[in-house]
C-alpha cells in the first residue's frame, strides 16, 4: 500500500497553496469583520490590534510554551477573541477573502506554539470566551464550548453527578477545542477509551462560515475532527459528549523507585504486566531525573502513579498479586471522589480544594519546554532501559510518562475514528523537558533529540508513530503559508497511520483551497 501511495505523491509533487494568492489585506479584513458583525453583536469587544493596551497580555495569557510567546517573534495582525458565533464566522469568511492566514486557539497548549504562531502575517482566532458548559445526567451528555477547560468540564460533571465522569486529559486547563480534536488521552484509557470515542455531535464553523453539525456535515467530516485535529478542516464551535459512569469512590496512589531501590526491575516488570491488569487500573509510570545521594548528584527515579476504579483494598490485591516487587503499602493509597482525582493527577497535594481546577492563566509562560511521542510494542530490555538513562542523567530536568495501553483500546479498530493508534500497543511514551533558563534552550533541544534516537531501536517503526495531541515539529513540518504534500505524507503517515489517506480525501472535500492550514495540517489531495 504504502507504494501506491508514494507513486501517487510523485505524480502530485506540487506545492498546495491557495489558489487566490493575494497580498493579506489588513484594513480590508477589519473592515469586513465590522461590516459582518454590525448589529447585535459587535465585534468591536472581541478585537486586539497591537494599539489595545491589553493586546500584550491578551496573546500571552494563552501561551503555555515560552519558547513561543513572545509577540514581537510573530506575524500576529489580531486577536479575536470571539464572543458569539457570528465573530467566528465573520473572521473564517473575512481571512479567507482578504488572504489572512488564521490560528486558531482554545487552550492554547499546543507544544509547538501552533495555534499563536506564524511565519506569515496572521490573526489568532481565540476560543477562550466561548466555554459554555450544559450537562443533563438523565441523557448522561454534556454539551462544552471550544474554550472551556478540562478543569471547568470536570467540575461541571461533578457538580451535577457524583457517578459520571468525562475520559480526558489530566492538565485542567486544556482547551476542549484542541485536546479533543486531537484525541484526548488521559487515565480512563483503559476503561473507555479516549476522548473522541465519546463524541457523539459537534458544531463546527466550515471554510464557508458556515455552521454545521454532525448531520449537516455529514459521517465523514464528523469522522475527520475526531482525532485529525479540528484546525484542518474548520472551527470546533462545541461538542457533545457521552460521559461514562465511575464508581462514587476511586483508588489512587503515588510509590517512587529510585535506581538504587531497584527501579529498572520494578519498571521491566511493569512492562510486562501493566497492559493486562484489570482495565479498572491504570498504572502510569514516569522515570524522571531526580536528585540523588550517588553519581554527581542525579539519579532516576520512577514514580509509579496509579487509578483504580473500586477500592484501596481491591488494588492492594491487584498489584500485590501482578506487581508486588513495588512494595505498595495501605498508606499510599486515597481513596477519593473522581473529582478530586483530577486534582490529584494534576499534581496537587491530596486535599487541596477543587476551585483550583478553575483557575485560568493570567500569568505569561514560566517555562520553556519540548516534547517527543512514542509508541512501544514489545517490552524494552533492560540494557535498552539503561542507556535510557544513562541520556535522562545528561539532562538537568526531564521526564518520561510510560502510558499503559490495553484494556479497549484493544477492541476498538484503528479506524474508527481518525485516531489510529489502538490494539498491539504496550504503552505510549511521552518525552518532556522543561527549562527556565532561555540560555538552555538549543542544550535541551539537542539532548531530546539524542533521547529519542537512543530510543529508536525499543519503539514502532516504519513508521515511527507519533501522537498528534503531543506535537512534535521534529516529525515534519511546512513552512507557515504552504504544504509540501511530500512533506505533508512524512508527519501525517506517523500521526495518522492508516486513516492518513481518508483524512486527506476529506480535507479534499470540505476544503478544497486550503483556507485551513498550518505547518502540520492536512493537505486537500484525492488520494487512492
Ligand atoms: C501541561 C500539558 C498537559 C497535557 N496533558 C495531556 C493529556 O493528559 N492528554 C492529552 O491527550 N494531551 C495532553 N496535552 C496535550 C494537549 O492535549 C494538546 O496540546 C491540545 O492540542 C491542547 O488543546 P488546546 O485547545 O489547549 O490547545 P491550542 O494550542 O489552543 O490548540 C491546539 C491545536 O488545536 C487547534 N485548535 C484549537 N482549538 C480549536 C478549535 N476550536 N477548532 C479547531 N481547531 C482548534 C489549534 O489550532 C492547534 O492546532 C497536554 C499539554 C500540556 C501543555
Ligand atoms: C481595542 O481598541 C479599539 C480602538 O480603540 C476599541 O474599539 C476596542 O474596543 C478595543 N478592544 C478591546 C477588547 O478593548
Ligand atoms: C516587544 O517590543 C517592544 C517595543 O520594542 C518592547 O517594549 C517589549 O519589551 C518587547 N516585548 C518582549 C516580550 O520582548
Ligand atoms: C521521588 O524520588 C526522588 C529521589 O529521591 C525525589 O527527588 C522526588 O521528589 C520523589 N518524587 C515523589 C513524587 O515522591
Ligand atoms: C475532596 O477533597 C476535598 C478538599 O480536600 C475534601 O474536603 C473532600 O472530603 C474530598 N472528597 C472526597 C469524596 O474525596
Ligand atoms: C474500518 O475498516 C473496516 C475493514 O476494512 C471496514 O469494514 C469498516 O467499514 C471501516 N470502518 C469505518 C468507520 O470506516
Ligand atoms: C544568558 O546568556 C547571556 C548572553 O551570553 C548572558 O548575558 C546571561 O547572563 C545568561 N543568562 C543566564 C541566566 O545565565
Amino acid at each position: 500500500m504504502k507504494e501506491v501511495v508514494f507513486v501517487v505523491f510523485l505524480v502530485l509533487l506540487v506545492i498546495v497553496s491557495d489558489a487566490e494568492v493575494t497580498k493579506p489585506n489588513n484594513g480590508n479584513f477589519l473592515r469586513c469583520l465590522h461590516d459582518r458583525t454590525r448589529q447585535e453583536n459587535p465585534i468591536t469587544e472581541a478585537l486586539y490590534t497591537p494599539d489595545n493596551s491589553t493586546f500584550v497580555s491578551t496573546y500571552v495569557s494563552y501561551t503555555k510554551n515560552k519558547r513561543y510567546s513572545n509577540p514581537n517573534d510573530t506575524n500576529l495582525i489580531t486577536i479575536i477573541a470571539a464572543k458569539h458565533e457570528s465573530h467566528v464566522q465573520a473572521t473564517v469568511v473575512c481571512a479567507k477573502s482578504n488572504g489572512v492566514q488564521i490560528r486558531i486557539r482554545s487552550g492554547g497548549h499546543d507544544y509547538e506554539g501552533l495555534s499563536y504562531i506564524s511565519s506569515v502575517p496572521f490573526v489568532v482566532l481565540d476560543m477562550h470566551n466561548l466555554r459554555s458548559i450544559t450537562i443533563d445526567v438523565s441523557s448522561k451528555k454534556a454539551k462544552v464550548q471550544a474554550g472551556a477547560t478540562l478543569g471547568e468540564i470536570y467540575t461541571k460533571i461533578a457538580e451535577a453527578s457524583k457517578t459520571l465522569a468525562f475520559a480526558a486529559g489530566v492538565c485542567p486547563t486544556l482547551g476542549a477545542g484542541g485536546h479533543i480534536s486531537g484525541g484526548g488521552y488521559g487515565n480512563l484509557i483503559r476503561k473507555y477509551g479516549i476522548s473522541v470515542d465519546h463524541v457523539v455531535d459537534a458544531q463546527l464553523v466550515d471554510v464557508n462560515g458556515k455552521i454545521l453539525n454532525r448531520a449537516s456535515m455529514g459521517e465523514d467530516l464528523f469522522w475527520a475532527i475526531r482525532g485529525g485535529g479540528g484546525a484542518s478542516f474548520g472551527v470546533i464551535l462545541s461538542w457533545t459528549i457521552n460521559l461514562v459512569e465511575v464508581p462514587k469512590t476511586i483508588t489512587v496512589f503515588k510509590v517512587n523507585k529510585t535506581l538504587e531501590q531497584g527501579a529498572t526491575d520494578v519498571l521491566y516488570k511493569w512492562q510486562l504486566v501493566s497492559s493486562k491488569l484489570p482495565k479498572e487500573l491504570f498504572l502510569r509510570a514516569m522515570p524522571q531525573v531526580a536528585k540523588g545521594a550517588k553519581s554527581k548528584g542525579k539519579t532516576i527515579a520512577v514514580n509509579f502513579y496509579a487509578q483504580f476504579l473500586g477500592s484501596s483494598t481491591k488494588l492492594m490485591k491487584i498489584i500485590n498479586k501482578n506487581l508486588p516487587e513495588l512494595g505498595l503499602k495501605r498508606e499510599d493509597c486515597y481513596e477519593m471522589s473522581w473529582l478530586n482525582t483530577t486534582t490529584f493527577w494534576a499534581d496537587y497535594p491530596v486535599g487541596t480544594p477543587t476551585s483550583v481546577l478553575l483557575k485560568r492563566p493570567l500569568e505569561p509562560p514560566g517555562a520553556f519546554f519540548k516534547s517527543k511521542s512514542d509508541y512501544v510494542k514489545k517490552p524494552i530490555p533492560k540494557e535498552g532501559m539503561k542507556k535510557i538513562w544513562k541520556t535522562m542523567l545528561k539532562f538537568n530536568n526531564v521526564w518520561m510518562q510510560w502510558n499503559p495501553y490495553g484494556g479497549v483500546m484493544d477492541q476498538i479498530p484503528a479506524n474508527a475514528t481518525a485516531f489510529p493508534h489502538r490494539k498491539g500497543n504496550l504503552f505510549k511514551i511521552q518525552y518532556f523537558a522543561l527549562w527556565i533558563d532561555a540560555n538552555a534552550t538549543d542544550a535541551n533541544l539537542g539532548l531530546m533529540k539524542e533521547l529519542y534516537e537512543m530510543a529508536k531501536p525499543y519503539v514502532s517503526s516504519n513508521p515511527r508513530e507519533a501522537f498528534l495531541n503531543y506535537r512534535d515539529i521534529d516529525v515534519g513540518s511546512n513552512p507557515s503559508g504552504e504544504t509540501n504534500i511530500e512533506e505533508a505524507d512524512i508527519y501525517g503517515s506517523k500521526y495518522f497511520l492508516g486513516n492518513w489517506k481518508r483524512l486527506m480525501n476529506i480535507k479534499a472535500k470540505y476544503d478544497p483551497k486550503n483556507f485551513f492550514r498550518y505547518e502540520q495540517s492536512i493537505p486537500p489531495v484525492r488520494a487512492m
